[in-house]
């Protein structure tokens, strides 16, 4: 998580505006990011801006304003909330906080009251619910379906957690997630690269295309020639900020290893093997899985999946894998080529030409697999630290 709080103020009394906005930009480790002062705007907001806090000033009218404050805390239960008001009354004070408020604040405001409300709410209820996952979709076999996979997942992820999931092509090269969803972004990786030092949150969000299916893409480089700009740095440094934005993130790994690739994986809470019941494949699983541990992947945060797992008639078996990783694959996604195909020569993701499809029910069922699990922050940033400290040492 950032340090930084980024701050949403909803308020419909245009002649408070200016001293509402200067009192809370003054305090530390808070970014305004949102102005608003309609449901609709603060709807927008909260579902694009990654907000932790939310102000509301319950004047003129508290009546109206009590509503809107319950509807936020059922639908975003991990922003924080503080309301502030000139009524200090004890009806004026149990309302919001009853609506879902952590602190309430009395106007006129003493800067030291503020801090200590916000300081509060930092510690008790930011730390423990702002989260986020980043999920590597890697194909260690070329054809394996990692794309599909990566680029259906997420959008299932979205819908899931109704909340757009930030999805990221690092095959630099060759990458066709854009083309998946038939997008054309106007900006991607490489003029992040192009900014590296100065790659903040807003030109992050600005880079990122917003789809309406609750998928924001950022897309590789336009020409392939870009892809040296795009070094582990800047991929880390990306990574790390999508994850304070972003509560899930998934990207498309290419298979093979070398610094990139580390260092995403470096930021991976889970690593989805992609293979299929082939023997070149499996091996190749084996290999990768060896060379994850090898690396220090803790094996609880790697899984696997079989991509095309029937009407094949090979000689290997659901069993074959599962024995060689010592674990339970973690889904089979079934085998419907055309309609794959379809999808990806469509740029239509699969829910979009048949929500019944089995291929959809399959990767609609990792995904709430992968979203009921909430990633532990502890064993993760934990694990991660050591990890990359070895990596980034050599
Ligand atoms: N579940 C599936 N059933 C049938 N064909 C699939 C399935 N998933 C992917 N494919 C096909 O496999 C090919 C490679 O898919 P892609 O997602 O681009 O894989 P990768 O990113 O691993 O190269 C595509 O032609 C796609 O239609
Ligand atoms: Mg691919």
């Amino acid at each position: 998580m950032s340090n930084l709080l980024h701050v949403c103020i909803y308020n419909t009394e245009p002649e408070a505006a200016n001293e509402l906005r200067t009192q809370i930009s003054a305090l530390n480790f808070v970014r305004v990011v949102a102005d608003v002062n309609s449901p609709e705007t603060l709807a927008a907001a909260l579902d694009e801006s990654g907000i932790n806090l939310c102000f509301f000033h319950l004047d003129p009218d508290p009546d109206e304003v009590v509503p809107v404050i319950d509807q936020v805390s059922t639908r975003h239960p991990e922003v924080a909330l503080i309301a502030i008001s000139h009524q200090s009354d004890p009806q004026a004070i149990l309302a919001p906080i009853r609506a879902g408020c952590d602190q309430f604040v009395c106007e006129p405001i003493d800067p030291e009251d503020l801090a200590n409300a916000v300081a509060r709410v930092a510690s008790r209820r930011l730390a423990s619910n702002t989260r986020s996952r980043c999920i590597c979709i890697v194909g260690p076999s070329g054809g394996s379906g990692t794309t599909s996979i990566a680029c259906n997942l997420a959008l299932e992820i979205g819908n899931l957690v109704d909340r757009e999931c930030a999805l990221v092509d690092l095959d630099l090269q060759f990458g066709d997630v854009a083309s998946n969803f038939d997008a054309e972004p106007r900006y991607n990786i490489s003029d992040l690269a192009e900014a590296s030092g100065q790659i903040d949150r807003t030109l992050l969000m600005s880079t990122l295309m917003s789809l309406p299916c609750k998928v924001a893409i950022l897309s590789r480089p336009e020409m392939i020639e870009q892809e040296a700009a795009v070094t582990p740095d800047v991929i880390h440094h990306v990574v790390d900020l999508l994850k304070t934005i972003y509560e899930n993130v998934v990207i498309d790994l290419p298979g093979h290893f070398d610094q990139r690739t580390i260092a995403t994986l470096a930021q991976a809470d889970l690593v989805i093997v992609i293979c299929q019941l082939l023997v070149p494949s499996l091996r190749n699983a084996k290999r990768y899985h060896d060379a994850l541990q090898r690396m220090g992947v803790p094996d609880d945060r790697i899984e696997f999946v079989i991509n095309r797992s029937e009407g094949r008639s090979g000689r290997l078996t659901v069993k074959d894998l599962e024995e060689m990783t010592k674990k339970p694959v973690f889904a089979c996604i079934p085998n419907d080529y055309q309609f794959v195909a379809r999808s990806i020569d469509f740029g239509r993701p699969i829910a979009a030409l048949d929500r019944n499809s089995p291929v959809r029910t399959a990767i609609r069922e990792m995904a709430s697999k992968i979203v009921s699990h909430p990633p532990d922050v502890e064993k993760a940033s934990g694990g991660r630290r050591s990890f990359l400290s070895r990596i980034l040492s050599k």
